[in-house]
C-alpha cells in the first residue's frame, strides 16, 4: 500500500550550524513535535486526540488512523479522499482545517483545528431544541460553509449534526470529509476522467454508480433511488438539519434503516405543532424529492427565514447567540 505525502505543510526549525550561525530550516512536523492529551472522539478507523504543538503551544485535534486496520478494511481510498478534500478547503472559518499530515510505522496523523465546543448534536441533545434565533445563526453558518465547499467542487455527502463541530466561541466547524466526493474539474473532465497530463484527477468521481450511503436519517432520495449524490443532496441534509434544530428530532426516523429509507422515498414526514411557519416554508422547499427542484444554495440565503442574519465575514465575527 501507498501513503503518499502530497500537499503536506512544514514547520520551521532553528538550528545552529558548524560555524555557530543560526539557520532556519523548513522541517516536516512529526509525532515528536506534539504533546498528546485527552481523547476527543473515536471512530472505527481512527481516534481524535487533543494535542499541543511543543514549540508554539497552539492546540490542535490530531486524528490518528491505524494503517493496518485501514488496509485490512479496504478504506485507503477514503483516507486519501479525506486528505485531498481537506487540502482543497483552506481559508474558510466554517471548515475544520488540515495543518499537517505525517506518519510513523503504525499510524497516519492528520493535524486539524481543535473544535473544543464539541458536536452540534451534543448541544442540541442537552437543550432539546433550538429557538428560531439560534437555528437561524447555526443554519446560516452551516449554509455558508456548504456554499464554500460546493464552490470548491466538493460534495460532503454525510452532513448531520454530529459532523458539525463547534469551536470555543461556539462557531461552526464542519468535519468528516472521509466520504466526500471531489467533482471532476470541468476543464479536465472535458478530456474524460484523465487530466491533460494523462493522470487521473485526484479522487475525482466521474462514474455515476456509487455504493456509498451516508447516515440513514439524512440520506437524500436520489442516493437511495439512483445511487448518485449531487450538490443538492447536501441541501436535502441541510433541510433535515434545520428541521431537527427546531423540532429536536430529524424529520425521517423509523425503527430501522429500511423503514427510514421508505419514509424518505415517500416524503413521509410531518411538522410538529408550533413549528414556525417561515421555517416550514424553507424546509418544504429543501425536502423535495427531485434534486433539480430543491432551492439552490444562493436562493436559500435569500429566503425569509434568514432575514436579518449577518452576511459574509460579519457572520463569523459576531458573538454566537446564547443557546436556548
Ligand atoms: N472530534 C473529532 N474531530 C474533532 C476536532 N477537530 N476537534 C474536536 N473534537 C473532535
Amino acid at each position: 500500500e501507498e501513503w503518499s505525502e502530497r500537499g503536506a505543510a512544514t514547520g520551521a526549525r532553528q538550528e545552529t550550524d558548524a560555524s555557530g550561525q543560526t539557520q532556519t530550516r523548513a522541517v516536516k512536523k512529526g509525532v515528536k513535535d506534539f504533546n498528546f492529551g485527552r481523547t476527543l472522539g473515536e471512530g472505527s478507523y481512527s481516534t481524535v486526540l487533543a494535542a499541543t504543538d511543543r514549540q508554539t503551544l497552539k492546540e490542535y485535534a490530531i486524528k490518528v488512523l491505524d494503517k493496518r486496520h485501514i488496509i485490512k478494511e479496504k478504506k485507503v481510498k477514503y483516507v486519501n479522499i479525506e486528505r485531498d478534500t481537506l487540502n482543497r478547503l483552506t481559508e474558510h472559518p466554517g471548515i475544520v482545517r488540515l495543518y499537517y499530515t505525517f506518519q510513523d510505522e503504525r499510524s497516519l496523523y492528520f493535524v486539524l483545528d481543535l473544535a473544543s465546543g464539541g458536536e452540534l448534536l451534543g448541544v442540541l441533545k442537552k437543550i432539546g431544541s433550538f429557538d428560531v434565533e439560534c437555528t437561524r445563526f447555526y443554519g446560516a453558518e452551516i449554509l455558508d460553509s456548504v456554499a464554500y465547499l460546493h464552490s470548491r467542487g466538493i460534495i460532503h455527502r454525510d452532513l448531520k449534526p454530529e459532523n458539525v463541530l463547534l469551536d470555543r466561541d461556539m462557531h461552526v466547524k464542519i468535519t468528516d470529509f472521509g466520504t466526500a466526493k471531489i467533482l471532476a474539474d470541468p476543464q479536465r473532465s472535458a478530456m474524460g476522467s484523465q487530466g491533460a497530463s494523462g493522470a487521473p484527477t485526484d479522487g475525482a468521481e466521474t462514474d455515476r454508480a456509487v455504493s456509498f450511503v451516508g447516515t440513514a436519517e439524512y440520506v437524500s432520495p436520489e442516493l437511495l433511488r439512483d445511487k448518485n449524490a449531487c450538490k443538492a443532496s447536501d441541501l436535502w441534509a441541510f433541510g433535515c438539519i434545520i428541521y431537527q434544530l427546531l423540532a429536536g428530532r430529524p424529520p425521517f426516523k423509523a425503527a430501522n434503516e429500511y423503514l427510514t429509507f421508505q419514509k424518505i422515498l415517500a416524503l413521509d414526514y410531518i411538522f410538529p405543532d408550533g413549528f414556525p411557519e417561515v421555517a416550514r416554508d424553507l424546509v418544504e422547499r429543501l425536502l423535495v424529492l427531485e434534486p433539480a427542484n430543491r432551492l439552490p444554495v444562493e436562493h436559500i440565503r435569500n429566503h425569509r427565514f434568514f432575514d436579518g442574519v449577518q452576511l459574509g465575514k460579519a457572520l463569523w465575527r459576531q458573538k454566537a447567540p446564547r443557546l436556548k
